[in-house]
């Protein structure tokens, strides 16, 4: 293999400039894409059987920078379960929905240092620990108001639409699964609905939440919502507003603190990127001002994350000073 790119400077906004950073993007992912395609430690995830039954060895690596370049290496196009990525949307949903007050009512910020299924509750505050745990997850899909699961699944649905430009079809098959197996989810629940903190119907919310991680979306897609997200909520396709700044803010604040888990403060710390993954193998990280990356690969870790992806994003912050404290990061603005 030849030497490592060059990495180009600051960059503006000329035809040549941006075709010379998507050049140089491209160039990078697909050195990455093949330092690790022969990587296959860590397992599927079978506790959910049907997330159990996916190809291993599909890898996909997307970015999307904030002025609208797409890349894409490997399996970009292949869709898979979003699972916990999905947490990142729909609390963006419930903070715009009921505001931020009203959503720290029943949801605090605190990463856990736990697993992300771990019953664990802010018994201080009587509240769930964050939103990116399963906890906290439940109880900001409990903040989705509707009229019945269906609809309630429809405004769900309709943010995908205002990132994706469409609405994703859902997995039925992993959805069942989901529903199935989910007696860990319920315990949590429950627990949350005797405390108050769910307002219900709690099996309802169940079913959504269930829904919401069996929707189907690739590795480009998630580049896509990153980039908008990084982009302080416009879209940087179109300029499009998707989201407020305000909500944004949030959500790449618990992605840094809390998306990784009981790996959170050892990723925030090495990577430094704030990012969220899904036990579908899909991981969404976002450079703020600079642009969204996405892993797609099956093979998870003993946190639950993608084996691939996380070394791929190690190994893109290391080299490439994407650390947000890096005083050498790229592209700051
Ligand atoms: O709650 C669950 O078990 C799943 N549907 C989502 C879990 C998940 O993706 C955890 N993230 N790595």
């Amino acid at each position: 293999m030849s030497a490592d790119p060059v990495r180009p400077g600051p960059v503006g906004d000329s035809h040549d400039e941006r075709t010379e950073r998507r050049l140089w993007l491209e160039d990078v992912l697909a050195r990455l894409h093949s330092r690790y395609v022969g990587l296959t430690d860590g397992a599927l995830a079978d506790y959910i059987p049907e997330l159990a039954t996916v190809d291993p060895d599909r890898f996909a690596i997307a970015a999307m920078t904030t002025d609208g370049e797409r890349v894409e290496v490997g399996a970009c196009d292949h869709r898979f379960t979003i699972q916990s990525i999905s947490k990142l949307l729909v609390y963006g949903l419930a903070l715009e929905a009921n505001g931020r007050e009203a959503v720290l009512e029943r949801v605090g910020v605190a990463p856990t240092g736990e697993r992300f299924n771990a019953i664990v509750l802010d018994d201080a505050d009587n509240r769930a620990p964050n939103p990116m745990v399963n906890a906290g997850a439940i109880a900001v899909t409990d903040l989705v108001a509707g009229d019945g699961v269906d609809d309630r699944l429809g405004a769900v649905l309709d943010v995908f639409e205002r990132y994706l430009g469409r609405r994703p079809e859902i997995d039925e098959a992993v959805w069942t699964s989901e529903r199935a197996t989910g007696d860990r989810n319920r315990a949590i629940a429950y627990l949350m609905l005797s405390r108050g903190i769910l307002d219900g119907p709690v099996d309802d919310t169940l079913d959504l939440y269930f829904a919401q991680c069996s929707l189907l979306v690739t590795a480009a897609d998630l580049a896509t919502i990153g980039a908008i997200i990084a982009n302080h909520g416009a879209d940087p396709r179109t300029g499009g507003r998707v989201i407020e700044p305000t909500v944004a803010r949030d959500l790449m604040t618990v992605a840094l603190t809390c998306g990784m888990y009981d790996y959170a403060g050892e990723w925030a710390y090495t990577v430094g990127i704030p990012a969220k993954s899904g036990v579908g193998g899909g991981i969404l990280g976002v450079l703020p001002g600079a642009g969204g990356i996405a892993t797609f690969s099956p093979r998870l870790d003993e946190h639950g994350h993608s084996v691939r992806g996380v070394n791929v994003f190690e190994e893109l912050s290391r080299d490439f000073d994407l650390h947000l404290f890096d005083p050498d990061r790229p592209w700051y603005r």
